[in-house]
């Protein structure tokens, strides 16, 4: 019996199918931090894709494609994965996880600090109607601020770990990441740009959309 409603969520919906499991062993073979989404976040990043339909997606930490695996394998024919990774070893991880699943043509890295990639590919022209949030936790005020000039009118911005276990709320937890994911948190809250709530969801899951 769940002791809690994170297992209660966990027992009802956090099952993953080999793939996804294959994933996370491959992430463990390579000597790679265990630090992918829950099965659960995963899950529901699936089917905000579903419900949303993006065209092209941004991911900002890819590891070894766990989430990615979600967020491609829930695109319409036509749509694209783009995921912005910092260490080229994990994204040859993520990439063959993702060819084995039969993915590969959906999904194209981008290596390097993602800070400077999404500025690049902003000056390219390039637009995402989806992003997904989940590197570096002192850059998430940054990256907000960089999803928002990639963003199409509508378009939607998850970010997970937005509740850090709970240090958010503590007000004598001064550390750099979890101020910058309060500040994160505020973005979302009070730009005018944007409409989104954070979600309990494991360690928080922020969701918002861009105002059309
Ligand atoms: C929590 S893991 C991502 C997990 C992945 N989203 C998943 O669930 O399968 C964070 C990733 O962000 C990457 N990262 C950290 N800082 C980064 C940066 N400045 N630019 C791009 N990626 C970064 C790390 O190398 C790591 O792979």
């Amino acid at each position: 019996m769940a002791r809690n409603h994170d297992e209660y969520i966990q027992q009802l919906f956090g099952n993953e199918d080999e793939a996804l499991h294959s994933v996370n062993e491959s992430i463990r073979r390579n000597g790679m931090p265990a630090i992918s989404v829950k099965p659960e976040v995963g899950r529901f990043l699936s089917l905000l894709v579903r419900i949303a339909r993006p065209r092209n997606i941004m991911e900002i930490g890819a590891l070894g494609g766990y989430s990615g695996m979600m967020l491609a394998s829930a695109l319409d024919k036509e749509g694209s994965l783009t995921s912005l990774e910092l260490e080229e070893s994990y994204a040859n991880v993520a990439k063959d996880n993702l060819n084995r699943a039969g993915l590969g043509d959906k999904v194209k890295y981008v290596i390097g600090p993602a800070l400077q990639n999404m500025d690049s590919l902003h000056s390219a022209g390039q637009q995402y109607d989806f992003f997904f949030i989940d590197a570096d936790k002192v850059n998430y005020p940054n990256y907000f601020q960089a999803a928002l000039k990639l963003a199409t009118p509508g378009a939607v911005i998850v970010a997970d770990n937005t509740l850090q276990g709970d240090r958010v709320i503590d007000k004598n937890d001064t550390s750099e990441s979890v101020e910058a994911i309060r500040t994160f948190n505020e973005q979302i809250a009070s730009d005018e740009r944007v409409e989104g709530i954070l979600l309990p969801l494991c360690d928080g899951l922020t969701v918002c959309r861009v105002k059309s």
